[in-house]
């Protein structure tokens, strides 16, 4: 039951730090070459759409594994590892950071593409690729202190 668990909870990440990892690195500099504002915006936001989707399953699954394992296999929070704590921590700044960009900043998109104002649009992209790339970094952090962590304590 708890691999099951443990699986989940790290499928969970790779889906959603990985897929940070390729939109930022990859897809945004081919998309800036290749598309210009319009088509670039419209892109996005149907990108953001379908990804949006498993980034909440990802969302609602880290923080249940995760907490499911805290109790499992430490009997809870206070006796849990430092690296545990750092991991919930940011975690949950992620998950925090998530849900501002997508009940904020993705609506402020839609509308800007809606009503095809671009350059305001752009502006728009530009402050969810910032916040994207803030959780990105987190993650690979996360990532690190999750699979590092045990052997500093
Ligand atoms: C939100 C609250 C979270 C809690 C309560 C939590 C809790 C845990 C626990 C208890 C483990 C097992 C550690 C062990 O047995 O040594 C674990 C493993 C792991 N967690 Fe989390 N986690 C959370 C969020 C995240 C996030 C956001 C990520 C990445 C984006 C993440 C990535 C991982 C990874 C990769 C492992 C496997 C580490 C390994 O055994 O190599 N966790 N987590």
């Amino acid at each position: 039951m708890m691999a099951a668990v443990m699986a989940l909870h790290i499928l969970s990440a790779v889906v959603w730090v990985g897929g940070m990892f390729f939109a930022y690195t990859i897809l945004r500099p081919v998309a800036a070459a290749m598309f210009e504002p319009p088509r670039r915006l419209q892109l996005w936001l149907k990108l953001f759409d379908k990804f949006f989707v498993w980034v909440w399953g990802a969302v609602i699954l880290l923080p249940v594994t995760g907490v499911a394992m805290v109790m499992q296999g430490f009997g809870g929070f206070g006796s849990s590892p430092p690296y545990i704590h750092v991991m919930t921590l940011l975690g949950l700044i992620m998950i925090a950071v998530f849900c501002f960009v997508f009940f904020v900043h993705l609506r402020r998109l839609r509308d800007a593409v809606l009503t095809e104002q671009w350059p305001i649009g752009g502006a728009r992209l530009d402050r969810i690729r910032k916040l994207i790339g803030f959780n990105l970094i987190l993650g690979l952090l996360v990532v690190a202190v999750a699979g590092g962590g045990r052997y500093f304590v």
